[in-house]
């Protein structure tokens, strides 16, 4: 037994939750191999026992298929949050609130949905702010018209951009137009945190955040940096988009994120010209996820031409045509949210105290990674750190 067969062997194991392994994530330390018996510690931020036991099972089995004799797994995770007294962390205390929109896969409609919900929730009386946290494909910007502004920096802070009654940031500001950034976990990580400590956000209701697509470093560093009040998801009615949803509500379970819904988009096909709706992809396919999780599909979203048209001339469609049937889903399904997330702060709120990351304050868990394209996130299967 090497040590390069057992971190082989190990980068086999998902974290649960993600689509990244425990090895990549730099989760596993003190490698000791005696013979063909092999012992050393997996530092996890979760204080989910069944996390803990997944990942020994899941060990045990990679490297007894390797080969190895007697395995040892030493679990370091974080202390069990105590009953009423949070010791969570909030790095954005003025945002009452926070909702991660994400989607197992890219293209699906992420930021489409952000945006609209963003706005209606405002529409409804809401002080909203969106966050484009899609490092990799900022496109927030260009759907809100917005994208020859510059922000405006004080100090070391910077005033959030506005647009249709709600407050912006996006890295897509931050940058020249065109211009690509190539991310590693730990500058991930620095990146979120920024973005929620270094913007002047308002003393928000609600700040709507666009993740990237899939699972890895930046929606761990949400979760760590924010208690997130509720997740929503976005996915196509195709079954190849629900499995890659599955994973993003899973995460949100991984994650204790409260789930607020599914949003199923490209889901029938409204004629412009007659305003009859077709059905092709399938319509309502997402139910039997929506009940495997225990959430439920709050819109079903046409595929509509005047919504990418508002996407890329940057009107939205809910403030472009606020009378047009999908402008009406996405309001009713503003309300949805907002009632759940009423509902998530009668019951006591949220805590992320259970995915505090065991490393120290500043370090990175996966900071020792190389570069990662801007392909391999879009694919969802990569990540910042290798
Ligand atoms: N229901 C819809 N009808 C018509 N076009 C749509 C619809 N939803 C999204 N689109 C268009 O599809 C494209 C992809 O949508 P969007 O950028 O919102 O997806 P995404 O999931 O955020 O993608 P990425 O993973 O690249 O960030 C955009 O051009 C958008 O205008
Ligand atoms: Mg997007």
């Amino acid at each position: 037994m090497t040590e390069e067969i057992v971190k082989s062997a190990l980068s086999k194991v998902m974290y649960p939750g993600f689509t990244k392994d425990i090895v990549t994530f730099g989760f596993v330390k003190d490698i000791a191999i005696n013979g063909n018996d092999v012992s050393f510690t997996v530092e996890i931020t979760s204080s989910a026992p069944e996390v803990a036991a997944q990942i020994v099972d899941e060990a045990e089995k990679e490297l007894k298929n390797a080969g190895a004799g007697k395995v040892t797994v030493n679990i370091k995770a974080p202390q069990m949050p105590k009953e009423s007294s949070s010791q969570g962390k909030n790095i954005a205390p003025q945002i009452k609130n926070f909702l991660m929109v994400s989607s197992g896969k890219g293209g699906v409609g992420k930021s489409t949905t952000a945006v609209n919900i963003a706005i209606a929730l405002a529409q409804q009386g809401k002080k909203v702010g969106l966050l484009d946290a899609d490092i990799y494909g900022p496109n927030i910007p260009r759907m809100l018209g917005i994208s020859d502004q510059k922000p405006e920096v004080t100090g070391n802070k910077v005033l959030p951009m506005k647009a249709y009654g709600i407050e912006v940031m996006s890295m897509g500001s931050l940058m020249e137009e065109g211009q690509s950034l190539i991310w590693r976990g730990a500058m991930i990580m620095k990146a979120i945190e920024q973005f929620l400590r270094d913007i002047l956000w308002s003393e928000l209701d609600v700040l709507v955040i666009d993740m990237p697509p899939g699972t890895g470093d930046a929606q761990l560093s949400l979760a760590q940096s924010v208690p997130v009040t509720a997740g929503l998801t976005v996915t196509t009615p195709q079954s190849v988009s629900l499995d890659d949803s599955r994973r993003s509500l899973d995460m949100f379970k991984k994650l204790n994120i409260p789930i607020a819904g599914i949003v199923e988009n490209m889901s029938g096909f409204i004629a412009p010209d007659t305003g009859v709706e077709y059905d092709i992809f399938g319509k309502g396919t997402s139910q039997p996820m929506a009940d495997e999780f225990d959430t439920k599909i709050i819109a079903e979203i046409p595929i509509e031409p005047a919504i990418r048209t508002g996407g890329d001339e940057g009107k939205p469609i809910i403030f472009a045509d606020p009378s047009s049937e999908t402008a009406k889903r996405y309001m009713k399904a503003a309300e949805s949210i907002w009632s759940t997330i009423e509902e998530i702060n009668a019951n006591g709120g949220v805590d992320n105290q259970s995915v505090q990351p065991t490393t120290p304050p500043g370090v990175s868990a996966c900071s020792t990674g190389s570069s990662s394209s801007q392909q391999q996130q879009s694919s969802g299967g990569g990540c910042g750190c290798s």
